[in-house]
Formats: structure tokens, sequence, C-alpha cells
């Protein structure tokens, strides 16, 4: 049965046509942080998900993926750890890089934020191809920590970034089809 919850959820994300290029139909979560309830429904759905597994770190993806981590983090007791941009963390850094439609990226983490065995939950705002979150994953493991799953609010199902997770469980609360 779906909750509830996910259509006040769904109708609260605003979708934009042609940005940031033509053919591109954006995801604007900033209009589900305007509404209250549909913000707060979407942070209960995942701290009802992940309260009691023991998940001692949130990992959130620069950039929305800081929105929605900390909340989270804090409702289940877990450390938020920020995954970011190139040459924005001022410490010493492991980094992975992943490919775009044009060229590569990369994220990175601050050594020694996440220790060997620790229960990982790596949060974003959206999934599209999954490159960014193949990454992240990696990024994880060869600190070995464990991912216990990969959680956004939004899915674009026709893009198959889940194919690229491996066998990582997936959980979207929205499929944006
Ligand atoms: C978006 C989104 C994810 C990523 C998903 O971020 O917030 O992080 O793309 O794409 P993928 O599944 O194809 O890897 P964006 O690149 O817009 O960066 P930003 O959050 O810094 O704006």
């Amino acid at each position: 049965v779906k909750d509830q919850r996910i259509a006040g959820i769904t109708s609260a994300i605003r979708v934009i046509p042609d940005f940031p290029k033509p053919g591109i139909l954006f995801q604007d979560i900033t209009t589900l942080l305007l509404d209250v309830k549909a913000f707060k429904d979407a942070i209960d759905l995942f701290v009802e998900r992940y309260k009691g597994k023991n998940i001692t770190v949130v990992a959130g993806i620069e950039a929305r993926g800081f929105i929605f981590g900390p909340p989270i983090a804090l409702a289940i007791g877990a450390k938020f750890v920020p995954l970011r941009k190139p040459r924005k963390l001022p410490g010493p850094v492991i980094s992975e890089e992943y490919s775009l439609e044009y060229g590569t990226d990369k994220i990175e983490m601050h050594i020694g934020a996440v220790h060997e065995g620790e229960r990982v939950l790596i949060i974003d705002d959206l999934i599209a191809t999954g490159g960014t979150l193949c990454a992240a994953i990696k990024l994880l493991e060869r600190v070995g920590a464990e991912v216990v799953e990969c959680a956004c609010v939004i899915e674009l199902p026709e893009l198959k970034g889940k194919d690229k997770l491996g066998c990582k469980p997936l959980f979207v609360l929205v499929s944006s089809d």
C-alpha cells in the first residue's frame, strides 16, 4: 500500500521544463521545502525506515543531499558526513571519479570521517543515471564501511540508475516518469 503522505510530497515537487538546458525536465525540491507538512513527511518516511537499524553514518551528496541528510541523521542518532564536489573540503580527502555525459566529475570525503565497519546510509535528492551514487558507494567501501542502502526523494526510472548500484538497495519516495 502506498503511504498517503507520498501524494502530498509528489505534488509539492515542482517540475520545470528546459532547465538547466532544453529538453531537461528539472525536478525542483525547493517547493517541497516550502511545504512544511510535505517536507516533514518526507523526513519522517526516511526516519521510520532507518531508525533502529544501527546506522551510524548518514552520508549526504552535495548539494541537495545536505538538505535531507542532516535532519534524518539527527533523528536516527547518526553522524552526518558531507560528500562534496572537488576542492571544497579543507582537510585531507579521498576522492572518486565518475563519468558524465561529457567528461568526468569527482566527489570527495574527509579521511577519518567514516571508519571501517560503520553502517552507512547514503542520501541525495535525486537519482538520474546513478553515476553519483555509484561513486559515493565506492568511496565509502574504500574506507571499509558497509553501505546499508541508498535513499533519494526522487527517481527518474527511465534512466535506469538503479542498475548502476549493483546489489545495493535503493529506496525512493517518488518515481517520476
Ligand atoms: C544532481 C542530483 C544528484 C545527481 C544525480 O546533482 O542532485 O546529485 O545530479 O545524477 P546522476 O544519478 O546522473 O549521477 P547536480 O549534478 O545537479 O549537482 P548539484 O546538486 O551540486 O546542483
